[in-house]
């Protein structure tokens, strides 16, 4: 795949492709994994002397027309305090035709939503296009893993009109799920966990070539999954509350995930085991969190959107914990790991 750093940078106007599609509050950036996610990317053009970075993004599904309550501007003001002496432009998308002139002094401009416009997810080469005129564009990069399973016009349509290379944040997602999948350290193991067996048994069958061993808790098992297969371990006991509804994975299941869980070479984690929402319920989705961001000897991955946003906040108490990845793409990495071609990395 080529990348960014395999690119002559200098003086170039860069289009990026970034996922900006984070949670918003009252107008505030609630988590800033993704815009976080970015700076490795951006600090990386800026380095390299780039003229322009052009940050491209979408945020929710407002459907092909203008919405106030899904316009990055949030998203502006929260990268400019990540990138301190660094004022984000921000503009409106090019109506057809229209320059963007950006003052000499503006290194990182934000378009606003791209799906604003229906062109974004009809996949149309006229509004692409359009964009990449606007600004003069000379390269395109693509650092959205978060996006790249969407045929659009930022992941799609694009590459017939700019050179296209890898951002660094979609190198080593790449990197890191691709390794899992293809290549991975054994004993690998796969714990599968949240609310919906439908959306995880896919993984669960991709996976029992794999993993040596897949340890499924959450509501799945809570609510009495079943497998003969000796690699797939079914959590049994649970911790309760007052109604009698199973709402986390109990201490011997915990203590039966840990015991596979060291020694492992490659650890894929998708799902909470429990309903981490409630403290009261967090207490097995913290032992495996820890046990794992402990394990340096193994590449690590956690995914999926409450997993990852789950193992976030234990990090800020818990500072010494690492993990080879914790995916920004909830439904692309799901995706990937499903030995799926993604649009967005068909290039
Ligand atoms: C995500 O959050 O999974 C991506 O940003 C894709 O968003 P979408 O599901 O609305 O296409």
């Amino acid at each position: 795949m080529k990348t960014i750093k395999d690119l002559d940078l200098k003086d170039k106007n860069v289009l990026v492709r970034v996922d900006y599609n984070v949670p918003l509050k009252d107008g505030k950036v609630e988590s800033d994994l993704r815009i976080r996610a970015s700076l490795p990317t951006i600090n990386y053009l800026l380095e390299n002397k780039a003229s322009k970075i052009i940050l491209i993004s979408h945020l929710g599904r407002p459907e092909g027309k203008q919405n106030e309550e899904f316009s990055l501007v949030p998203v502006a003001k929260e990268l400019e305090k990540l990138l301190p002496g660094h004022k984000i432009g921000f503009y409106n998308l090019p109506k057809a035709g229209e320059k963007i002139e950006i003052p000499k002094d503006t290194k990182i401009v934000l378009l606003e939503n791209l799906r604003f416009d229906p062109g974004e997810e009809a996949n149309d080469k006229e509004f692409i296009k359009n964009i990449i005129d606007s600004v003069n564009a000379d390269t395109f990069v693509q650092d959205g893993f978060a996006v790249v399973h969407r045929a659009h016009a930022s992941t799609d349509a694009v590459k017939n009109f700019l050179p296209v290379s890898a951002g660094l944040l979609l190198e080593k997602e790449v990197t890191n799920l691709k390794k899992a999948l293809e290549n991975p350290e054994h004993p690998v193991v796969l714990i599968i966990g949240g609310a919906k067996v439908d959306d995880k048994q896919p993984l669960i069958d991709k996976f029992v070539n794999i993993a040596d061993y897949i340890l499924v808790g959450g509501k799945i098992a809570a609510d009495g999954y079943k497998s003969d297969n000796a690699k797939i371990i079914v959590a049994n006991d649970f911790d309760e509350d007052a109604e009698g509804a199973k709402l986390d994975i109990g201490p011997v299941s915990t203590a039966e995930f840990v015991k596979y869980l060291n020694g492992a070479k490659t650890i894929i984690w998708n799902g909470c085991l429990g309903k981490t929402e409630d403290p009261a319920f967090a207490t097995a989705s913290s032992i495996i969190a820890d046990i794992i961001g402990k394990n340096q000897a193994a590449t690590t991955i956690i995914c999926g959107g409450d997993t990852t946003g789950f193992v976030e906040n234990y990090m800020e108490i818990h500072k010494d914990l690492k993990y080879s990845l914790i995916s920004t793409g909830g439904g692309a990495s799901l995706e990937f790991l499903l030995g799926k071609t993604l649009p967005g990395l068909d290039f």
